[in-house]
């Protein structure tokens, strides 16, 4: 088996990894996908900064731990809200170009839960491919990255004293790779597709997340899953989204007959917090369709909103003139790997960050562009970290991994079972463990989980599939409240005691690598 040594390995190329990797230097990219692919690149909204003169970080923390349902962690919400400016300057030294107006003062969009305009955007609701491309060449500039895309990361290495070690991956051709390294970053995004309705490209399924629960790594608040209010309704896989922005512009929501729902549900109407809406659209739904009558932006809609433009267009709508049917759609996964402040997870070397990381800033919902935000703000906190910590070499006499990266096997995952497998697990996750859940549902999808684990354990993408929809699915059925994002329609009321849920899973069995040979592992329980 071929071997890479480096001081970091950053597994994952979105705006967390990429990130991180500028921060750190000195690191190994490892993508599943070509570089600066994920969900980051697809951002619309842009990214939240309080750079308005009626303004302040102290507002913009404010409002994200006011929307996160009594989880979020006002010191993380501070250090986030405070880091903005500064990494939106980093941004622009790098090539970054966001909208700016006459007075070349940034162009400030709204969405929900904002108290203010602080979103800054790019090509007007195009940010993350513009970030992307800039994080995409400056990570190109760097001779001391050393960029692996097409590889695809497996399982943590472990050392004997249970301190991260590396990766175990497969590369483009499909050979195993092990990368050892005295850091180990997971930035592996979010879990959409452990949804039949998601925003979300195909690459986004939980991988680090999987990963982390086999090694044993503490996880929180799985059941926290964010659905977007407005994705266009259509049998479309990625379910395309239209920016909130454009209800931040005046765009509504109206029932077939044109009434304005949300008026009557919440005082902040369509911008009320992300979660109240989309259950309303969901709830309308039951009766009829929903739309988004974006109609008021106007003439100017193909330059103001490029991308939803395109989206329309495409199934033959013109938002000028015809109202868009929309649908809440998984968006964001505010549960994840729990880390400290400084991105730190239960295992020593071991660092988390982007939507992948639980890092508190979220709760029990997320406010509107504060991800690509925390990226941001995250990746350039564990770069620091990770360099300074991690200065001597991981004890490396006995490598093991999970035994179970090695079942990965092309040829023993059959195509149509998987497929099969695959489309029954996300079905069974939209309906009994989406928007509105209760016990009878959540019962029968963690049974039903269990039983398509075995079709999915010889798939590199299914088996993590599987862990974390039974993961989320059980920490859904645990809580016996409604919080957030989490609505349980048997347990309505909220706990007058939030609480966060914690899981320090047993690690599974692994394997020694010994001199880092396949072939010659001996197979030893966890912990033995
Ligand atoms: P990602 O950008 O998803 O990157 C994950 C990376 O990990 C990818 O490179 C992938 O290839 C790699 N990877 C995964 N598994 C493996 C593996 N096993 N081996 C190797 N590599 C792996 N947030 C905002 O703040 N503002 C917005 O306007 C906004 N708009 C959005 C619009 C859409 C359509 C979507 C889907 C999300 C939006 N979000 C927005 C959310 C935000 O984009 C994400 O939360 C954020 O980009 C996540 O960044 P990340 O770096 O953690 O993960
Ligand atoms: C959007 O543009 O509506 C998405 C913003 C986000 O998810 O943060």
């Amino acid at each position: 088996m071929r071997t890479i040594t480096t001081s970091c390995v950053v597994i994952g190329s979105g705006i967390a990894g990429l990130s991180t990797a500028l921060g750190h230097g000195d690191a190994v990219v490892v993508s599943k996908t070509a570089l600066g692919e994920g969900s980051s690149r697809w951002a619309q909204g842009g990214i939240a900064a309080a750079v308005g003169n009626d303004d302040s970080p102290d507002l913009h923390a404010d409002d994200t731990v006011r929307v996160s349902a009594g989880l979020g962690r006002e010191t993380i919400a501070a250090l986030v809200a405070e880091g903005a400016g500064e990494r939106i300057e980093w941004l622009r030294s790098l090539g970054a170009s966001f909208d700016v107006d006459d007075a070349g003062e940034f162009s400030l969009g709204k969405e929900a839960g904002h108290s203010r305009h602080r979103i800054i955007h790019a090509n007007g609701d195009a940010t993350g491919a513009e970030v992307m491309r800039t994080l995409t060449a400056a990570v190109a500039q760097r001779p001391d990255i050393t960029c692996l895309d097409q590889t695809f990361a497996l399982d943590l290495l472990v050392d004997d004293m249970g301190q991260a070690a590396g990766v175990l991956a497969l590369d483009a051709d499909g050979n195993h790779v092990a990368i050892i390294a005295r850091a180990v970053v997971l930035a592996t995004g979010g879990i959409g597709r452990v949804y039949q309705h998601t925003t979300n490209p195909v690459e986004v399924t939980g991988d680090g997340f999987a990963m982390a629960i086999r090694a044993g790594v503490e996880v929180r608040d799985p059941e926290f899953v964010q659905f977007h209010p407005t994705a266009l309704h259509s049998d479309l896989d990625p379910m395309p989204l239209l920016t909130e922005a454009l209800r931040g512009e005046g765009a509504h929501l109206v029932d077939a007959a044109g009434h304005r729902f949300m008026v009557d549900a919440h005082d902040d109407a369509e911008l009320a917090p992300r979660d109240i809406v989309a259950r309303h659209i969901h709830w309308q739904r039951q009766s009829g369709p929903v739309f988004l009558d974006a109609r008021n932006i106007g003439p100017e809609f193909p330059t103001r909103f490029p991308t939803v433009w395109a989206i329309s267009q495409s199934v033959g709508l013109d938002p000028r003139v015809d109202v868009l049917p929309v649908s809440p759609a998984e968006h964001y996964h505010m549960g994840g790997i729990a880390t400290d402040e400084r991105g730190r997870t239960s295992m020593p070397r071991l660092y988390a960050v982007g939507e992948a990381a639980s890092t508190g800033l979220h709760g029990a919902n997320r406010l509107a562009s504060n991800s690509l935000l925390e990226g941001l703000v995250f990746g350039a906190r564990v770069a620091v970290t990770a360099a300074t910590e991690t200065d001597s070499s991981p004890q490396i006499d006995e490598i093991r991994v999970a035994a179970s990266a090695f079942d990965v096997d092309a040829d023993r995952a059959r195509e149509r079972d998987v497929d099969d497998a695959v489309d029954a697990l996300r079905t069974t996750m939209w309906d009994h463990v989406g928007l509105v859940r209760d016990e009878a549902g959540l019962e029968y999808a963690v049974r039903h989980i269990q039983a398509l684990a075995d079709p999915l354990r010889f798939h590199r993408e299914g088996r993590n599939l599987a862990t974390v929809g039974l993961t989320v699915a059980t920490s859904a059925l645990d809580r016996r409240e409604s919080r957030g994002s989490h609505h349980r329609s048997d347990h309505t009321a909220v706990s007058s005691a939030p609480r966060h849920t914690r899981l320090r899973p047993e690690p599974v069995a692994m394997c020694v690598l010994s001199d880092l040979h396949v072939g010659q592992n001996a197979c030893v329980e966890a912990g033995a």
